[in-house]
């Protein structure tokens, strides 16, 4: 993994092949390797450029509190050190999230979204409640901790009766997770500006992702994408759960794939 510094903090991140840049935003509490499956697809076509966020994976931290703003932030300075003006941004759940608040900041920077697996509006009271506890437990439990109350969440049912394995993985990446990193993008998810209003504003082409066993942003959630943003099309993605790029690399990919060959 190459290191950077952007902003106040170092940044682990790979850039791998050549053509039009795409870019790929990780989930909560995960870390870029969670795209590996994609790196080894795309970057025959494409440059593809993934990182760990702030207080995840081999990314340092710094004092500031993370945000969705900060991570969009974080992400327009990345883009301006490899010296590229514009890519399409992927963002899966969180990833979709920060994606949302770099698009609000940074419009001209996108060519194309693709939105998997994430939601438009802000958490509500109960949700906010459940992710201050969330912090406080990874504070004074740690990342596996968190990693056990997630994984469960995150995994659709097919995978965790066919494919267990996939929970040793993505346990291993929470686990490399620092605790305070988990916390603060915790805190900054309860924080984050509903993106409702900002749906109807989008006029680059959108691909909305959805696993049809994804419990914790379901097809629903993406349904409601795909009524909002103009120029979208819809993919679900069959057998996956939340993390539908790992779930089913093969269909996740071939989706995008022909979404990308369309731009
Ligand atoms: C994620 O996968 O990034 C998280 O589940 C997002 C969330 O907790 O809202």
């Amino acid at each position: 993994m190459k290191k950077i510094k952007v902003n106040d903090v170092e940044l682990a991140y790979r850039d791998e092949g050549s053509g039009k840049p795409i870019l790929f935003l990780h989930a909560f509490p995960l870390n870029q390797t969670m795209w590996d499956e994609q790196v080894a697809k795309f970057a025959s076509t494409h440059r593809v450029i993934t990182f760990d966020w702030r207080g995840f994976g081999e990314s340092g931290m710094s004092s500031t509190q993370s945000s969705m703003p900060i991570f969009a932030d974080d992400l327009a300075e990345l883009l301006n050190l490899l010296e590229i003006e514009k890519a399409t941004i992927c963002g899966l759940s969180m990833g979709g999230y920060a994606a949302f608040a770099f698009y609000r900041e940074y419009a001209e920077r996108v060519n194309a979204l693709i939105l998997c697996d994430t939601r438009a509006a802000a958490d509500n009271d109960e949700a906010k409640r459940g992710r201050y506890e969330m912090a406080e437990l990874a504070r004074t439990k740690g990342a596996s901790a968190i990693g056990e109350q997630m994984i469960p969440k995150l995994l659709g049912e097919t995978t965790l009766k066919i494919r267990p394995t996939v929970a040793d993985r993505i346990r291993s990446m929470i686990e490399a997770a620092q605790p305070e990193g988990i916390a603060q993008a915790l805190i900054g998810m309860a924080q984050r500006e509903n993106s409702t209003n900002l749906l109807p504003q989008i006029s680059c082409p959108t691909l909305i992702v959805v696993g049809d066993e994804d419990k914790l942003t379901p097809p629903t959630e993406a349904e409601t994408l795909a009524q909002s943003i103009r120029a979208s099309r819809l993919e679900v993605i069959k057998d996956a759960g939340h993390l539908s790029n790992l779930e089913q690399p093969a269909s996740f990919n071939q989706a995008i794939n022909k979404y990308l060959n369309q731009l």
